[in-house]
């Protein structure tokens, strides 16, 4: 997307043609800094630090980081290495280990002098694919959005509720709740994005309204808990939302507060759409609650805030008696009841198993 006069991915690879760079969305809304990363000592530091997030951007730096592993230690130990460190940033998101798991395939089966290369080039590729695979989503998503505006006789616009950043700051490009937010709008269709804010780390606030305002989408920032409200008095036409993990059965892992958002909007009757990847299926598994991985992050940043001062500068003020534990689980899971399709870049389907494996056959067999 444009930042400026300038268009960005997410992730690209520098001049040098082997270092890899990132936007530092750690530093977002108010300064807009890229980061280069030499190691893969830092690039799972930026995955754990959550510099750059997003399922299916921490799979690409996943990707990369193994490539700057192999550059520096191509052997079999290397290879080890490379997956435990990367493996142990983020537990949740499985793009992450599909990632990793497909460069060790392409690494593994070479001599060590020519793993780095081919690294880079799966790497290369999984970004390539991922902009790709967001653009289809957001063609199909884009007619879900245009039959809410049919519905409403093309009068007004079309309210969208989303969770989180699942904007093309989470992918390469595009994004995958956002991207038929961003087709709707290019196209001419009046849109506009309630954005929870998205406690504790404010990705809402920050980032999905950042990234919207950039593109000129309208948009309105709110509490996480001014949704269920929203919805009860008409104001949300659908609820779009990405997801980290989503089981073959259709149930959906995403952040911290999504659950609640699919309570509120089935009991208001807003449909709640959940947009993802191919690469965010876990095929492995049916149920969300028992199976998915939930990662706990730090306390403090539960306890405490950061932001822009008067003066412009950014300061971290805390929020809790300093004797209060905090607990911060960073993701939840929607039964697939609770969901009224998946948008994926196969097409729409229900959140069933029957539902993804009519899109994706070759990859719903038995378990
Ligand atoms: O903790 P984060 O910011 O990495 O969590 C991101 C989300 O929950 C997104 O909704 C999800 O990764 C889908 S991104 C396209």
């Amino acid at each position: 997307m444009r930042v400026g006069e300038r268009r960005y991915r997410t992730i690209w690879l520098a001049d040098d043609g082997w270092s890899v760079e990132i936007i530092d969305q750690r530093r977002l809304p108010h300064t807009f800094v890229t980061e280069r990363l030499v190691s893969l000592a830092e690039a799972a530091e930026a995955i754990r630090t959550m510099a750059v997030r997003g399922a299916p951007l921490i799979g690409a730096a996943a990707a990369y980081g193994f490539a700057l592993a192999m550059r520096a230690d191509p052997s079999d130990d290397g290879i080890a290495a490379a997956r435990t460190t990367l493996i142990a940033t983020r537990p949740t998101a499985v793009n992450l280990r599909w990632a990793v798991d497909e460069v060790t395939t392409v690494v593994r089966q070479l001599p060590a002098e020519r793993r780095a290369g081919a690294a880079y080039r799966r790497a290369g590729e999984i970004c390539d694919e991922d902009v790709a695979i967001n653009a289809a989503i957001g063609d199909h998503g884009c007619a879900l959005i245009e039959a809410a505006w049919v519905e409403k006789g093309r009068a007004g616009r079309v309210n969208v509720l989303t969770h989180c950043n699942a904007g093309w700051l989470a992918t390469v490009d595009w994004g995958t709740a956002l991207a038929p937010v961003y087709r709707a709008h290019d196209a001419g269709i009046p849109v506009h994005v309630w954005a929870d804010e998205t406690r504790p780390r404010n990705q809402g606030a920050a980032l999905t309204a950042w990234e919207l305002g950039r593109h000129g989408v309208p948009h309105t920032v709110i509490v996480d808990n001014a949704g269920g409200h929203l919805m009860q008095r008409g104001l949300v036409d659908l609820c779009l939302v990405g997801t980290d993990r989503t089981t073959r059965a259709g149930d959906v892992c995403n952040k911290i507060g999504t659950y609640l958002k699919a309570l509120a909007a089935g009991d208001a009757g807003v449909p709640f759409y959940v947009a993802l990847p191919g690469p965010t299926i876990d095929w492995t598994i049916r149920d969300g609650l028992r199976e998915i991985p939930i990662e706990e992050r730090a306390a403090d940043e539960v306890t405490t805030i950061s932001g822009r001062d008067a003066q412009g500068r950014i300061v971290n003020v805390g929020l809790t008696p300093e004797a209060s534990p905090a607990a911060n689980y960073a993701f939840d899971v929607t039964p697939a009841r609770l969901v009224s399709a998946l948008i994926t870049e196969r097409g729409v389907c229900a959140a069933s198993e029957e539902g993804l494996a009519g899109l994706y056959p070759e990859r719903a067999t038995a378990v």
